[in-house]
């Protein structure tokens, strides 16, 4: 039986206890929240469980096996480094951390301690991102050409982090899973409007083999859009992550260019098939995630969403931030 220490009971805080309380083997032992109403809530939906609002009391508890840490960005270091120096496993928020070196530090230390990081990249365990990992690597749709996702909504603004330490960590864990190929070259641009934070943004990462990933991230849209089109030599897709059912719809569309008679003379010839869409399965991602850090915690196993993960995200974050700040120029990673 594990013993877990949650750090953090704000918005997503409560989340992540539901889904690490109903997990076989692991036991939430005490919840700390420095703010007195997020006690006050953790009280209400687990009297059972000890609170604090002193950090220590978790970091420090001999009782405590492995800790979760889901308070803003520029604390998770600070945690992290905490929790692994008294000898706990954590499970941290997205963003890892507010920079690679922070990361690369938690990764040496996790590893001299010989215990395990596993950073909340949720999207990795959804149904959709699994079945479009098995479509790539299944090689449905050929040759991947390009990522370009739509993940705007009103809100919910946040005072620490702009659009994109927000809501492209997402985007970025997602494509650095399905492209195998190397992330060269970022560029972001963005403006800031409200609270002094870019609130809206655009990035590009051009990876090897001609592969591009676009990225447009908003806290300012009048609807929430979650739309995604992976396009392959082979087939192309649509996931729509709002629709019920229909999740995913990959569609045998495709263009060949051939050489005609004439020296300059191309033949564009389009393709255009059916369309079908494939079963998602539907568990809910965080339970499936929390399962799976209880799993590699008793097998002694490095998750594959670890440290390095959260590090490779958080290249692509700073890297969007430099090129955010310069007003879009290449940076290279
Ligand atoms: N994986 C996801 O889909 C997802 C979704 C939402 C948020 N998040 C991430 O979760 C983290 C928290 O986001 P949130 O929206 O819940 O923030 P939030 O501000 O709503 O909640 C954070 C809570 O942490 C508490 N806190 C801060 N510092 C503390 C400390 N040192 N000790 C004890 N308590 C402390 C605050 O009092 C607050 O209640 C962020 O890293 C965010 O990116 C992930």
């Amino acid at each position: 039986m594990i013993r877990l220490g949650v750090i953090g009971y704000g918005y997503w805080g409560p989340q992540i206890v539901r889904n690490f309380h109903g997990a076989d083997g692991c036991e939430v032992a005490t919840i700390c929240d420095q703010s007195t109403e997020s006690l006050r809530r953790a009280k209400q939906a687990y009297p059972h469980i000890k609170l604090t609002s002193d950090p220590c009391e978790v970091l420090k508890s001999t009782d405590i096996d492995a800790i979760a840490i889901v308070t803003p960005v520029w604390t998770h270091y600070d945690l992290a480094k905490a929790a692994l120096q008294h000898g706990k496993h954590v499970f941290v928020e997205k963003p890892f951390t507010s920079n690679a070196t922070q990361a690369e530090e938690l990764i040496d230390l996790a590893e001299n301690k010989n215990l395990r990081i596993m950073v909340d990249h949720t999207f990795l365990f959804t149904g959709a991102v699994k079945k479009i990992r098995q479509l790539v690597d299944e090689g449905t749709l050929g040759k991947l050409y390009y990522y370009d996702s739509t993940r705007v909504n009103l809100g919910l603004f946040q005072h620490d982090v702009n659009v994109i330490w927000d809501l492209a960590p997402h985007d970025l864990s997602i494509v650095d899973q399905l492209i195998d190929d190397k992330p060269e070259v970022v560029i972001a641009t963005g403006q800031k409007h409200l609270n002094g934070l870019e609130d809206l943004a655009f990035i590009t990462i051009y990876f090897s083999n001609n592969i591009i990933a676009h990225i447009n991230v908003n806290w300012l849209s009048p609807v929430k859009v979650r739309t995604t089109l992976i396009g392959g030599e082979k087939k192309m897709l649509v996931w729509n992550d709002l629709e019920a059912d229909e999740k995913i719809k990959i569609y045998d569309k495709g263009v060949n260019i051939t050489n005609g008679q004439g020296v300059r003379e191309l033949l564009v010839s389009y393709r255009s098939g059916d369309m079908w869409s494939p079963k998602v399965e539907q568990t809910e991602a965080l339970r499936a995630e929390t399962k799976y850090f209880v799993d590699c915690i008793s097998a002694r196993k490095k998750p594959f969403n670890d440290g390095e993960a959260g590090l490779r995200v958080v290249r692509m974050l700073e890297a969007a931030s430099q090129s955010l700040q310069q007003g879009g120029r290449a940076v290279e990673l």
